[in-house]
């Protein structure tokens, strides 16, 4: 670092892996300098030698010291780095070396818990601490990512010109938000995430009724993504869905999706999403199924296994057991409920750790920049506007919705149970449905049960009170 490099920089950014990289370099082409360090120098300097026209907006950094020296203060820091334990050891070492009124700012996908215990340690110690999640992939990171911030408000505004200049635009709207205090936004990202791997399973069940139902090719059923990305699925999943399924591989001339193992990593956001929505009594049966679905995925020897017990599933439809178009209304449906359990969760997370979460901002922010992007996300703002606390499927934007794509996913997935083609999550987003509009429940034999081997008692109906059976009377 050049000597006239000192306090030049009026942000910071530590961890240049994909995500850093490009976080960095929109950050200085939106006109802020800033000052970058990663653990390994050859990298740092890599990345300034490569970062072109914007190289004289970037001060490269070998070691911590520099990169704090480079900073205007009160200094404001981004880390970018893995969750867990290195994290707390970056943080450790940074503290030792700020001012209590200088801000770290934690970027990475951390799980919201860890966020609210060292923004309680941030406040302890000093150094202010910021959580927020930024979704949008590395073309995000670089152009635009959608950005959902948690912490102390007055940190947050302090560096939100730069965090909304960065952002992804909706209607020339930023998607960048202050969403509570603590591990807000981490919270919101982590429920970003879970229907994120919610919306990619249920995809990933259509793509296999489409491949072993109909026996399309991988090229076909990109086109008919490709034309359910010009109706109400509109969405960025969708869009790389066809992308995906019409690319072919160089090396053995087949279709990519066929020479790819189809065994699905994870690196965890979506099971803390599917953890937390348990542990509050929040249904989120659409992203839980999606979970368990990669985990299935990659129990392949197992698999195999079963199918030498059981045999291959038929998996084939009648050519008249389904249409196209009832796929594309049990995807519309499917998407419905799992979005509904995403912001339930969400307000259930609000009232229980006193967040007060802006519904309608989370769908808003979700609009452009993130994975989950798609117009219906617009509808959904306006749904959550209008009433913020109301189940989103009794909306009447999205019940006349359901209305009009419920019996598809009842189709789809009744064909798909009776041909074998697993379908793990619109089926539970059906049985959500379906439960969801039953006025008398089967609980009633549940509560019978459990007051005849534990005494639990029950509520008679229209009665007060606690009652008992007349079990064990001979
Ligand atoms: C995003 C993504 C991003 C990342 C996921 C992948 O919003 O930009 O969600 O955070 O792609 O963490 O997660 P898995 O490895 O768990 O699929």
């Amino acid at each position: 670092m050049a000597s006239s490099d000192k306090e030049s920089a009026v942000i910071g950014l530590l961890g240049l892996g994909t995500m850093g990289a490009n976080l960095a370099l929109n950050i200085a082409e939106k006109g802020f300098k800033i000052a970058v360090f990663n653990r390994t120098v050859e990298t740092t300097r890599r990345f300034h030698a490569q970062s072109g026209g914007l190289a004289q907006q970037i001060v490269p950094c070998d070691v911590l010291e520099d990169l704090v020296s480079a900073l205007k203060p009160p200094r404001s820091i981004i880390l970018m780095l893995p969750a867990g334990e290195i994290l707390d050891q970056q943080i450790a070492v940074l503290r030792e070396l700020l001012d209590p009124d200088d801000l770290i700012i934690d970027a990475g996908n951390a799980n919201f818990h860890d966020t609210n215990r060292r923004t309680a340690e941030a406040k302890a110690t000093g150094v202010p601490y910021l959580g927020i999640g930024v979704s949008g992939g590395e073309e995000g990171a670089r152009h635009g990512p959608s950005i959902m911030g948690g912490g102390p408000r007055p940190a947050w505004d302090r560096v939100s010109h730069i965090l909304g200049a960065i952002a992804a635009k909706h209607d020339g709207q930023a998607c960048a938000q202050w969403m509570g205090e603590g591990g807000a936004g981490h919270f919101v990202k982590s429920v970003h995430n879970g229907i994120e791997y919610a919306d990619m399973q249920m995809i990933a069940e259509v793509y296999g009724i489409l491949r072993d139902g109909f026996g399309m090719t991988a090229a076909a059923i990109g086109e008919v993504f490709a034309r359910w990305n010009k109706g109400p699925l509109k969405s960025y999943l969708i869009e790389i869905s066809a992308e995906v399924s019409s690319c072919r591989d160089a090396q053995s001339e087949k279709p990519m999706l066929d020479v790819i193992l189809d065994r699905a990593g994870q690196k965890g956001t979506g099971r803390w999403t599917a953890i937390e929505a348990l542990h509050l009594a929040s249904p989120a049966t659409v992203i839980e199924a999606a979970v368990a679905a990669r985990n299935l995925s990659s129990r392949l020897g197992e698999r195999k296994a079963g199918e030498a017990i059981f045999g291959a599933a038929p998996r084939a439809l009648a050519p008249d057991a389904l249409t196209i178009d009832a796929l594309e209304n049990a995807l519309i449906a499917g998407k419905i409920v799992c979005y509904a359990q995403g912001f339930g969760l969400l307000a259930s997370a609000s009232d229980a750790y006193g967040w007060s979460l802006p519904l309608p901002e989370v769908a808003r922010v979700w609009r452009a920049g993130c994975i989950i992007r798609s117009s219906m996300l617009n509808d959904m703002a306006e749904a959550l506007t209008k009433n913020p606390t109301l189940n989103l499927m009794f909306s009447d934007f999205f019940a006349a919705r359901l209305k009009g794509s419920e019996l598809a996913l009842r189709e789809v997935v009744a064909a798909s149970a009776l041909a074998g083609l697993p379908a793990p999550a619109l089926s539970s987003g059906l049985a959500y449905f379906d439960m969801m509009r039953t006025s008398r429940s089967t609980a009633n034999m549940i509560q019978a049960q459990r007051d005849f081997f534990g005494a639990h008692s029950f509520e008679r109906i229209g009665e007060e009170g606690a009652h008992h059976g007349p079990w064990h009377k001979g």
